[in-house]
């Protein structure tokens, strides 16, 4: 038998009157997963969240929570806990009054709910703040507050709607490993929300990415980024270069294409005709700057161009290099240890990359 998920999505779709915001969606989070779902801002993340906590009922389709189908439980008969990006801490409350009053709720007695806050409060590295009042607290500490009165209550999962969005940058990078290393010690399932890519690289065992309320892939962090299942997803996360391009032929996962007069080979799952249009897609990284044509890596496709833009970035130079008229490739080579090795503006190079590196994309 098949393990059960945490949590499931059957088929589900949500209207609001005439619109769709989530449409036909179906995914299955692991248990003990820290799955992120990434998209741009209005894709439908808030809306699965809101389903899968109870507080939006699909309009078809079901959830099931372990194994157990929740779709018509209000929320408070659910496992689940959700963390807003808001923190929606109670201001006149203490620390301590905030994280336990999901316990209060339940009617917990004093003595295990004095010491689940302690707990609580020990996980998210601030045991002595417990008679602070929020507004004593910085940005970073409000927020790990709300994660303290979320885990108090042991959810099977706990749901985390951009929750580091109001953070300045260097903070939210700190709590991005934090939050991380905390799943990590609590086991328990995490649904994070956020419409920032490397958040989501950084963070997750795996990410479904969503556009218009669709998701269109699901998988770990490199299988997103090295093998994009289309176009929106190459193009959300990470840079990618998108070469027009003319299909030769295709068989077995690879195809012949032609890129400005250039027939190369490449990586390909999706169908694609004879003949038709479709982009040679190619992350920066990836391809390689040569100064003369010298002994070549198996499997490396090699082209001459020009170098027409090169802008110095610390740790590495990017670099615009025109392959034919009105065809270019950008180019982003790590600055290692001296000048050697750069090159200059109008410079003869050859560029290359391995075919594996190279996917035809049509949609
Ligand atoms: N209660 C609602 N009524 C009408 N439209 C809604 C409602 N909630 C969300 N939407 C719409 O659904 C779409 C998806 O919203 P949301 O799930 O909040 O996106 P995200 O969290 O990815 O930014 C948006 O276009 C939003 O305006
Ligand atoms: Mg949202």
């Amino acid at each position: 038998m098949a393990a059960t998920f945490a949590v499931e999505l059957r088929s589900v779709t949500k209207r609001f009157g005439s619109f769709t915001a989530v449409k036909d969606v179906s995914l299955g989070i692991r248990q003990g997963e820290f799955f992120s779902l990434l998209g741009p801002s209005g894709c439908g993340k808030t809306t699965n969240l809101r389903m899968i906590a109870g507080f939006e009922l699909p309009s078809s389709g079901s959830i099931l929570l372990g194994g157990q189908d929740v779709s018509q439980l209000p929320p408070f008969k659910r496992n689940v806990n959700t963390v807003f990006q808001n923190y929606a801490l109670f201001p006149h409350l203490s620390v301590r009054d905030n994280v336990a009053f999901g316990l209060e709720m339940k009617g917990i007695d004093k003595a295990e709910k004095v010491k689940r806050v302690a707990e609580a409060l020990e996980m998210v590295r601030l045991p002595g703040a417990g008679s602070k009042k929020p507004n004593q607290l910085s940005g970073g500490q409000r927020q790990r507050i709300a994660l303290a009165r979320a885990i108090v209550n042991r959810p099977q999962v706990l749901l985390l709607d951009e929750p580091l969005g109001a953070l300045d940058l260097k903070l939210r990078k700190a709590m991005q490993l934090e939050l991380k290393e905390l799943q990590r010690r609590l086991a328990i399932t995490f649904v994070f929300v956020t419409h920032d890519q490397e958040e989501a690289l950084v963070m997750s065992d795996r990410i479904g990415v969503m556009d218009h309320g669709v998701l269109r892939q699901v998988g770990t962090p490199q299988e997103i980024y090295d093998r994009p299942a289309d176009r929106f997803v190459a193009d959300f996360i990470g840079d990618t270069n998108f070469l027009p391009c003319r299909v030769v032929e295709q068989s077995n996962g690879t195809a012949r294409v032609q890129v400005a007069g250039m027939t190369m080979t490449a990586a390909s799952d999706q169908t694609l005709v004879d003949n038709s249009s479709a982009y040679l897609a190619i992350r920066p990284e990836k391809v390689q700057l040569y100064a003369s044509d010298g002994p070549r890596i198996p499997e490396e496709e090699r082209f001459a161009g020009v170098i027409v833009e090169a802008v110095f970035m610390g740790t590495d130079t990017r670099y615009a290099v025109e392959l034919a008229p009105q065809t270019q490739i950008v180019v982003r080579q790590q600055n290692m240890n001296t000048a050697a090795g750069r090159f200059a503006l109008g410079q003869k190079v050859d560029v290359g990359w391995e075919t594996v590196f190279a996917r035809v994309l049509v949609s």
